[in-house]
């Protein structure tokens, strides 16, 4: 399988990323970025200017796509911005890697992820499912993590004292309120990207314990 990734720098991507690249059954992995990824035989990461996308078919050519790629309010700066990184980017990709033949895309969505949501960070998630879902994709596969508690470089405080909270509660906490590991979330997906089944497939928080 010819695997396209996004977000490969990220939390969760770098492990998606380190997954693919050691299994067998993934031939090759492009992962489009705007950082340099360490050099592997099996792998092509074109750094791209997400604001101004490759039209060129070749990049997009592959026969999944798992993005999980997206900001946060606080960095993307303003709502906009927030829209044009989580919505626009990914369902532009989207587009072009039908058009490149994919037939899988599993997206990396949100808990809560709502186009009628109260709050703005859901809707966009939401509005994000619902247009890389009309794309019409053999698959679609929409991965709802709660809370993702993991190491990160740039400080979060708020998700770190969240996170803090929620491992400790976990003995008591349902599943569905548990926070979700990167490198789960990304097997999970991996998973996915493998999977035969038709139509739209969503996997909720619960299943990423
Ligand atoms: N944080 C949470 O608790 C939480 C909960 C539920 C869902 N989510 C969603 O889950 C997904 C993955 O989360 P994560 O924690 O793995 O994210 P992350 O660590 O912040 O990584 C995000 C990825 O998106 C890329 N990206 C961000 N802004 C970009 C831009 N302007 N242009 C190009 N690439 C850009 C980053 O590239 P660079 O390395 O170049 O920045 C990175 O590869 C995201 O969509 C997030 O919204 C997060």
């Amino acid at each position: 399988m010819h695997l396209l990734l996004l977000g490969a720098t990220g939390l969760v991507g770098s492990h998606v990323l380190e997954l693919a690249l050691a299994d067998p059954r993934i031939t090759a992995v492009t992962a489009p970025t705007r950082r340099a990824l360490a050099e592997h035989p099996r792998l092509t990461a074109p750094k791209i200017d997400f604001d101004n996308l490759p039209q060129d078919a070749e990049i997009w050519k592959a026969d999944a796509v798992i993005c999980a790629l997206g900001t946060t309010l606080k960095v993307a700066g303003s709502r906009e911005r927030f829209h044009r990184i989580d919505h626009d980017y990914t369902v532009e990709i989207a587009r072009l890697a039908k058009a490149g033949g994919g037939r899988t895309f599993v997206l990396n969505s949100a808990k809560g992820a709502d186009v009628k949501s109260l709050f703005f960070y859901s809707r966009v998630k939401g509005e994000t499912e619902k247009d890389v879902v009309a794309l019409g994709f053999e698959r679609t596969v929409l991965v709802r993590p709660g809370l993702i508690d993991g190491p990160r470089t740039e400080p979060r405080p708020a998700e770190q004292m969240f996170g803090t909270l929620l491992r400790r509660l976990k003995p008591v906490l349902p599943r569905s309120l548990q926070a979700n590991r990167p490198e789960t979330i990304a097997r999970v997906m991996l998973e996915q990207a493998f999977s035969a089944v038709p139509g739209v497939t969503v996997v909720t928080s619960d299943a990423l314990v």
